[in-house]
């Protein structure tokens, strides 16, 4: 156990693998493959939205064979805590005009919903051709908000999950398999 983990030690013993970094992989390389054929000709605008989606972005658009362009875009819903609050804030915007362009949002995981229907909306009104979202996991249980999810990696149950890009206070985004904490 480096420094690195030392603040939270205590959860890192009741952490449990939920998803192995092979089938991460494995699944990302088909999700790359279908996104490439359903975009070929249109070069998408890929919309990675921070921090969480990073490492997904990365191993996505490696899978993809087809010419796009990335942009990256900050919001914030869970301020410091596992619940969310609820309310979204733009922390970021993006660099590119996206009008009349295919976008494709690149999300860690879709959980309420008011983030994905927040960030829907605001790109909405700026017109792009086609509107869509990839997303790495989908905690379908907990909407709270009914939202269209295009692309996606893995449902998963209504735990906490960390690790591959997902935070707890900020750390353990580094861990390359997905993992749950158990209290
Ligand atoms: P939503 O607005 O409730 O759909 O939540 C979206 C955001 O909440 C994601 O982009 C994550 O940053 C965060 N989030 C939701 N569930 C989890 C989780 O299980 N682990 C870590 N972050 C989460
Ligand atoms: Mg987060």
């Amino acid at each position: 156990m480096g420094p690195l983990f030392s603040g939270v030690y205590f959860m890192i013993s009741k952490l449990k693998v939920l998803i192995t970094e092979e089938q991460i992989q494995d699944r990302i390389k088909k999700m790359g493959a279908q996104i490439s054929e359903d975009y070929r000709g249109k070069e998408p605008i890929l919309v990675s939205i921070l921090k969480g989606s990073f490492l997904f972005l990365s191993d996505l658009i490696r899978a993809m064979d087809i010419p796009h362009e990335v942009d990256f875009m900050a919001v914030s819903s869970y301020g410091n805590s596992k619940d969310s609050t609820g309310v979204v804030r733009m922390l970021k915007d993006l660099s590119s005009d996206i009008s009349g362009r295919h976008v494709l949002v690149v999300e860690d995981i879709v959980d309420t919903g008011l983030t994905w229907e927040y960030i829907r909306a605001n790109l909405l009104t700026r017109r792009p051709v086609s509107l869509k979202i990839s997303t790495l996991l989908n905690k379908e249980e907990r909407r709270l908000v009914e939202v269209p999810v295009d692309y996606v990696g893995f449902v998963i149950p209504d735990q906490f999950v960390i690790g591959y890009g997902l935070d707890y206070q900020e750390k353990m985004r580094n861990l390359p398999y997905i993992g749950v904490l158990e209290e």
